[in-house]
This record gives C-alpha cells, structure tokens and sequence, in this order.
C-alpha cells in the first residue's frame, strides 16, 4: 500500500509540473496507458489471493480515478492558459488609425449629372435614358427636321455604316431624341392600358457626338434633356422651372433672361442667358451687366407631338437642352473642355469630387 501512495504522489507531482498539454498527455500515457505503472499494478491483481485482491482492487480503482480527474483538472488549467497566451499575443490595437488606402475622385462631369438630377428630381423630375446610337428618326425626322433640311447639318454629325428604314444610323447630336422615346412608350403604356396619357416630367442626361474640337467643343460631349408634358404645362411654367434650376445649380441668386430662337422641335423656342460680370480673369455667374447663354428651351412644337401619336390639342409641355460639360466648367472654373477627356490622374485630382460627398439641396449640392 505504501508502493501506492509513493506512486500515487510521484504521479501527481508529474502531472502538476506537466508544463503543456503535450507533456501532460505522456504522464497519462506512463501511469494510465496500456503499459502505464497503474495499468500494471491492475494486471497483478489476477496473481492475488481473493483476500488480498479484496482490498487491493478497490484501492487501485480508486487511485486510477482519481489521478484520471487530476489530469482532466489540470488539462483544463493548460488548455485555459494556452488560450490566455495566444489572446496575449495576437492581441490588436484597435486605437491605431487605419492604413491610408488611395482613394479615387468623382469626375466634374459626374458631380455636374448628380447636382442637376437633385435638383430636377426635387422639382419631380425623374432621369430617363436612350442609346448613344440612334436612327434617323429618333435623332432628327420625330423632332420635326424635314428630311434635307439644312439644321441637319448644323449638327456635324457622325454617319455610322448601318442604316435603318433607308437612313443611315448615327451617334445622336443631341439628347433631344430621348424626348421621342420617351413619349413613345407612354403613349404605348396609355393604349395598353386603355387609360389616358400619364403627364410626363423628365431629365434625360447623357453622352451626345459632334464632329467637333476646340476649347470648348470636343466630339463627345455632355448634355441634359428636359421634358414636361401634361395638359397644362405653359411657357410660365418653363421660365419659373429654368430659373429656379440656375439659382440652385449656381448656389447665388442668379439673373436670368430668355431671348426668343429657333429650334425645330420647339414653337416658340428661347434661349435662357444668365447674367455675369469679369474681373480680371475671373467670371461670376450671378449678377452684372453682360449675359452668357447656357442652354435652348421652349413649347413642344406640335409636330413633334404628333409624330408620336400625342394630340396636339389635348397635350402640351416645355423641353430644354443645355450642355453639362460647359456647366461644369463655369461653376467650377475649368478653363479647357478637352482636359475634361485626357484621363490625367492630376487634372481629376484637382478638379475632381470626394465620393463621400453625395450632392444633395440639404446640405448642399458641392459640399
Ligand atoms: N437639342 C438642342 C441642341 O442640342 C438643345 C435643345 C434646345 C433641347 C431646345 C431642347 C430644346 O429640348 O427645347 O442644341
């Protein structure tokens, strides 16, 4: 019994000088393992008298037990501080500032898109859109340019190879035609649905093409459409709507004045001038005694109702068309067009907008 209790406290002290669970797991192995010192002294056991093996077995079951809770005891204790350890040395420190990750800029042109449909979708406008490569009709016939008709050429446009209904393609000059699918597909909706046209309000932004470069003129450009119709909608309306949108987009109170035109979809047309004075190299939009145009407008002539099925009688609206590229530049002051198209890392750096900065008329359009 003596040989017990020495093997029982020998065994024990192992087990607590085990220093991790491996070396714990080859004390267990020396003692309770199939040729472990316990596991022998059991196997003695057949060799006993019945008297002896009386007290010597429960004896021995004893000890295996408790030197099997001993170890479980202490593996958790190992396995507890193994944990500690790793939490210790994997630890981060979250009051350290982020990495620097580059960040892009949102292009002029972008910001000046995202600023004008704030301002227009307050007003309930919604944005609608049309290809970049458009047919004849779209682009000029629907907008009551006759065949031959010298604003055609106006334009500069670009022919493409494909041609439609006899009419070569092209890529659209103008926003104007999605004015034509627009209404087109309202109408389609009406008789669909049997119901009377649905009044129509929308902004059409977008890429439009001129065989065109300079300063201020580059083959690809920007534009946004404007279009209203309802059974209502008169040349008030326009005039209130264009100058709210002047002083909103120029952040200032801004003068405005609209000089009678001609554009071949709209009777009568006008163009919109907003009053600016110089100093030294410098223009400001808003007051002064000399005016700039920014953009064409009037009623929907009633041809173009027409061409797409819409009475001229029951129907009427306002459209307007001003180019964003040249709105960009006058309120942010960006002197040349083309630097708007070279992709410089710089010029963007410089001109261009925090993607943070989402434009909006609470907080403000530019930041
Ligand atoms: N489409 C014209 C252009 O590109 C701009 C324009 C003028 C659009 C008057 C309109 C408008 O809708 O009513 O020069």
């Amino acid at each position: 019994m003596d040989d017990t209790k020495e093997l029982e406290d020998e065994i024990s002290a192992a087990i607590e000088a085990a220093a991790d669970e491996a070396a714990l797991e080859a004390v267990r192995v020396a003692a309770l393992g199939k040729k472990g010192k316990v596991s022998l002294l059991m196997r003695g056991l057949g060799k006993m008298s019945p008297e002896e093996r009386k007290t010597a077995g429960p004896a021995l079951n004893a000890l295996k037990t408790r030197l099997g809770e001993l170890i479980a005891a202490r593996k958790e204790e190992l396995a507890a501080k193994a944990l500690e350890a790793r939490l210790e040395a994997e630890r981060v420190d979250i009051t350290l500032p982020a990495r620097p990750r580059p960040q892009g800029a949102i292009h002029p042109v972008s910001q000046v898109m995202d600023e004008v449909a704030v301002i227009f979708g307050d007003m309930g406008f919604v944005v609608a859109e049309g290809p970049d490569i458009e047919d004849d009709f779209h682009n000029f016939t629907a907008l009551n340019f006759p065949p031959g008709h010298p604003a055609r050429d106006e334009h500069d446009t670009f022919f493409l190879r494909g041609q439609k209904d006899g009419a070569p393609m092209v890529l659209r000059t103008h926003t104007s035609p999605v004015q034509i699918r627009t209404m087109t597909a309202a109408v389609e909706k009406a008789r669909k649905g049997g119901a009377p046209l649905e009044p129509i309000r929308i902004i059409a932004p977008g890429r439009t093409y001129r065989c065109d470069s300079d300063q201020t003129h580059t083959p690809m450009f920007h534009q946004v459409e404007g279009l209203v119709i309802d059974r209502e909608t008169h040349m008030g309306h326009l005039k209130g709507c264009l100058a709210d949108f002047a002083a909103t987009y120029f952040e200032r109170p801004v003068k405005t004045r609209f000089r009678p035109h001609h554009f071949p979809f709209t009777e009568p047309s006008a163009e919109m001038d907003i009053g600016y004075s110089r100093k030294g190299n410098e223009i400001i939009i808003g007051e002064g005694n000399a005016w700039m145009e920014i953009l064409g407008c009037g009623m929907v002539h009633p041809n173009v109702l027409k061409a797409v099925g819409i009475d001229p009688d029951e129907y009427q609206g306002f459209a307007f068309g001003m180019g964003i590229d040249r709105l960009a530049m006058l309120k942010y002051g960006i002197p040349d067009l083309r630097d708007f198209f070279a992709a410089d890392a710089r010029w963007l750096k410089h001109y261009g907008f925090s993607p943070l900065l989402q434009p909006n008329l609470a907080t403000g359009l530019s930041g």
